[in-house]
């Protein structure tokens, strides 16, 4: 396994290019499912999950030609609706393919998620959702069955907004006979995205973007095209890069309103933020001052980049509280950042940050995507060396992100794992 290497202390300036958005590539590759025509996709971020999305899709039966940013799919004909333990244990969010075969094919057998690092992360709002669709839903071994000959609109609200969820049950509607209301949708801006390219392909959603979602059924999608928006999380890491470094970066090719809550936040720490039209820059002198975060569904302050702030604020000045409401228990980051001289107590869902003049390198573990990219940032002002363990985690969903720190002054550096010393 391959593990990062950063020497911290350097000052970052310069621009990182943002790439396409992991959350929104996901639900887009997984919604050419629904229609036969071919699908061009661009500004496809060059991470794992990405890939695992199109070789899902080639094991259906979808004609999956993928290279660097851009794959062009024609799921006209599949020969299989089954989604794979060995595959979805990998990627959670395969379970996205499960409203499409469904609405399309009128099966689909997924095996159940399973937990990860950060949470239980049931499906249960999913699979409520799409038997109010009228679909016939078994769990047996492990495996979501579902069955529909055709799903009929219904009226859906969803107990906590669901990004996922929301997706699955979009693209499931989108071929339903009749209308459907989901309410207390998630408003994320890849709910956006995914709506904008089912639109395109002659779906009839109305609503993207708040919580109450209609969608009128229509027979079928054709294809079409589409260009992913930015990766507003990866903005926002490389936006705290900038800052926990007391540089002077620019983030490029990004949307600053799918930041606002996070820029909000780092101004109030004291940061000088510019934002452009497809950019933001932020510099930091001296010292950011504590202050508190509270996780909540878009546009409330991302959980997604609560380890990130964690990690910044672990060198603020003052106290910070930082309340996780979203995931039960997204606190892997705080072993680790304690054992770099991190003053952290954990309450309940809540952290209390106290913050240090300094850190100290060391090796650390990563647990999940945004733990490990918490870590690197830390590693980037910690004095000394640090080196983050199990990168696979970060690969997932960030492209080349050693590159791109490397590129505004970063020491750092991708090792190829040691073989374990052999056993004399
Ligand atoms: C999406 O996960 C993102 N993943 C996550 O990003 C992100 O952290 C999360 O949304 C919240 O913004 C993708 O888009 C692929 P949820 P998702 O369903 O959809 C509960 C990353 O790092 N819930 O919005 O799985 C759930 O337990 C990843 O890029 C149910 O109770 O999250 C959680 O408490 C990590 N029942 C809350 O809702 C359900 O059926 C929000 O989860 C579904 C969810």
């Amino acid at each position: 396994m391959d593990h990062i290497v950063i020497t911290g202390g350097n000052r970052l300036q310069g621009e990182v290019p943002i790439s396409g958005a992991k959350n929104s590539a996901l639900p887009i590759l997984a919604s050419t499912i629904l229609g036969g025509g071919e699908c061009v996709i661009t500004n496809l971020p060059r991470v794992v999950d990405v890939l695992t999305m199109g070789k899902l899709l080639g094991m259906l039966g979808a004609t999956v030609v993928h290279e660097g940013n851009r794959a062009v799919i024609k799921a006209d004909a599949i020969h299989s609706t089954e989604a794979p333990y060995d595959l979805v244990k990998t990627m959670r969010a395969s379970v996205l393919v499960l409203g499409p075969l469904l609405a399309r094919w009128g099966e689909a057998k997924v095996s159940l998620p399973g937990g990860c690092a950060i949470g239980s992360r049931p499906v249960n709002l999913h699979l409520a959702g799409l038997a109010k669709l009228g679909a016939d839903i078994s769990i047996e071994h492990g495996y979501i069955t579902a069955t529909a000959k055709r799903l009929k609109g219904a009226r859906i609200y969803c107990d906590t907004p669901t990004v996922t969820g929301t997706e699955n049950l979009m693209m499931a509607a989108s071929l339903a006979e009749g209308t459907t209301v989901i309410e207390n949708a998630a408003k994320e801006p890849e709910i956006n995205d995914l709506s904008e390219f089912l639109c395109r392909r002659g779906a009839r959603i109305a609503g993207a973007g708040t919580d109450i979602l209609t969608i009128e059924g229509v027979q079928e999608l054709q294809g079409g095209d589409h260009d992913v928006i930015p990766d507003r999380i990866e903005a926002g890491t490389h936006l705290v890069a900038g800052a926990i470094t007391r540089g002077d970066v620019t983030i490029t090719n990004c949307r600053p309103a799918h930041l606002e809550a996070l820029l909000m936040k780092l101004r109030e720490a004291g940061a000088d933020i510019q934002a452009g039209h497809d950019r933001v820059r932020i510099r930091v002198t001296g010292r950011l001052k504590g202050t508190d975060i509270r996780t909540l569904p878009f546009p409330g302050f991302p959980t997604d980049m609560q380890a990130q702030m964690v990690a910044v604020m672990a060198l603020a000045e003052g106290t910070s509280v930082v309340t996780e409401t979203v995931f039960e228990s997204r606190f892997m980051h705080v072993e680790e950042l304690r054992r770099m001289g991190a003053d952290i107590r954990v309450e309940g869902n809540r952290l209390i940050v106290t913050g240090r003049p300094t850190l100290t390198g060391a090796p650390v573990m990563a647990s999940d995507l945004r733990a490990s990219a918490g870590l690197i940032l830390a590693g980037l002002a910690a004095e000394g060396t640090t080196e983050v363990q199990r990168v696979y985690h970060l690969d997932r969903g960030y492209e080349r992100i050693e590159e791109k720190l490397r590129a505004v002054g970063a020491v750092i550096e991708r090792r190829k794992a040691r073989t374990s010393p052999t056993m004399r």
